[in-house]
């Protein structure tokens, strides 16, 4: 089979998950790039890419790029390539881009000139041209301009793949289902020990935690891939792909998942279903001042409030959850996200620091590695990332 160069992109810091869970799933020539991976695969590895990888937010097929020196260069290339090989005038189609270039001073008037080359085309050709989709497209065309190098691609998930499809319900700070499922990775959970999360909101965390320890992949939920309208669509490829993949049966692993907040709960508990992982996760209101962990190893991991600007409270609040961990969680790995200031208040020393973004927002990944009589230390103590 035919192989090709694809990108698959990420949030900033996932790069490496990413790449490793490339390789897993029998990716080629896998190279890191920034929030990117590039590998090479035939087109059933680009169906088991978007079916498969957790920490992946597209899968791309780059088709055409070249320099250019003026916006009418992106026209008249665009213009010449044969978009009729790859969709037709009755399919709907979209121009998404993202432009660091003093060529154009936003990325839609890039996205409007690279659109209006494809509509000449097909008028030019066959007198008719294809509509316009900018919410559901049929075929979804990326364009990525930096500096003069201009590359365009065909993007095979079209909404991106942290929509799984089980998110019925959200709290009001939800975490992205990528950034969870490369948390978990990141954490070195070795999916047999309980993990639990105790301040889970939507449920994220936990829901991802189980369909990992389960062999569940996103594609199991999200059945709907735009490159299912592409010329090259093979059904036949797609069934024997998710035939090979399977699930990898049950593991006995339990998560245990608890809020403050019960309307959370009853949230996460909808998603859970949803994502066909309720039977995994042990659910409850609680305060983490009050919770008493289930096991004797605990494997704690979880995101708490946090806001851009830290307040008395916040300090507080993190200064309790360092005191339940000191007093309550001996033994215990404890993995926490959150800003950096807001973690200096836990008074806990972190074995590991990792930068992360969530969002927009600078935030850094920390390992506590508890044991009886863990030293509490004060808060100017903490060294710098
Ligand atoms: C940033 S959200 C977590 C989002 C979650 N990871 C998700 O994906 O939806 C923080 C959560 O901590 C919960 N929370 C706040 N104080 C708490 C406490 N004392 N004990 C337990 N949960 C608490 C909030 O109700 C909220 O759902």
């Amino acid at each position: 089979m035919k192989k090709q160069t694809y990108t698959a992109t990420t949030l900033a810091g996932l790069e490496e998950v990413l790449a490793q869970e490339l390789i897993e799933i029998g990716a080629d020539e896998v190279q890191i790039g920034r929030r990117s991976v590039y590998f090479s695969g035939d087109l059933k590895l680009l169906y088991k890419a978007n079916y498969c990888l957790r920490t992946a937010l597209r899968i791309l097929l780059p088709i055409d790029s070249y320099k250019i020196f003026s916006a009418d260069d992106l026209y008249q290339r665009g213009k010449n390539f044969k978009w009729e090989d790859l969709f037709g005038v009755e399919q709907t189609f979209a121009v998404q881009s993202t432009v660091f270039s003093d060529l154009f001073n936003n990325s839609m008037y890039a996205s409007l000139k690279l659109k209006d080359a494809i509509v000449d085309r097909f008028r030019y050709k066959f007198g008719e041209r294809p509509s316009i989709d900018s919410k559901k497209p049929d075929i979804l065309i990326n364009l990525h301009i930096s500096n003069e190098f201009c590359t365009i691609s065909l993007d095979s998930s079209g909404e991106s793949l942290h929509k799984r499809g089980y998110r019925l319900d959200q709290n009001e700070a939800p975490m992205s289902e990528v950034l969870a499922a490369g948390l978990i990775r990141l954490s070195g959970w070795d999916q047999k020990s309980e993990l639990i999360d105790p301040m889970c909101g939507s449920g994220t965390i936990a829901i991802e935690a189980a369909m990992l320890a389960n062999g569940l992949y996103p594609g199991t939920v999200r059945k709907d891939f735009p490159f299912r309208n592409w010329r090259n669509f093979n059904s036949d490829m797609f069934k024997q792909m998710e035939d090979e993949v399977g699930t990898e049966g049950i593991s006995p692993v339990r998560i245990s998942a608890s809020d403050i907040s019960r309307r959370n709960i009853d949230i996460a508990y909808r998603n859970a279903e949803a994502a066909g992982v309720l039977s995994f996760i042990d659910f409850k209101v609680s305060d983490f001042k009050f919770l008493e962990p289930a096991s004797e190893k605990p494997f704690l991991l979880f995101n708490p409030p946090y806001g851009e600007r830290m307040t008395p409270d916040d300090t507080n609040f993190y200064a309790m959850i360092g005191e339940r961990l000191k007093h309550h969680y001996s033994n215990a790995t404890v993995w926490v996200i959150s800003t950096a200031q807001c973690l200096k208040s836990i008074g806990l020393r972190p074995s590991r620091k990792i930068p992360i973004l969530n969002g927009s927002l600078e935030c850094s990944f920390r390992k506590y590695e508890l044991y009886a009589g863990s030293k509490k230390i004060s808060p100017a103590s903490d060294s710098k990332e």
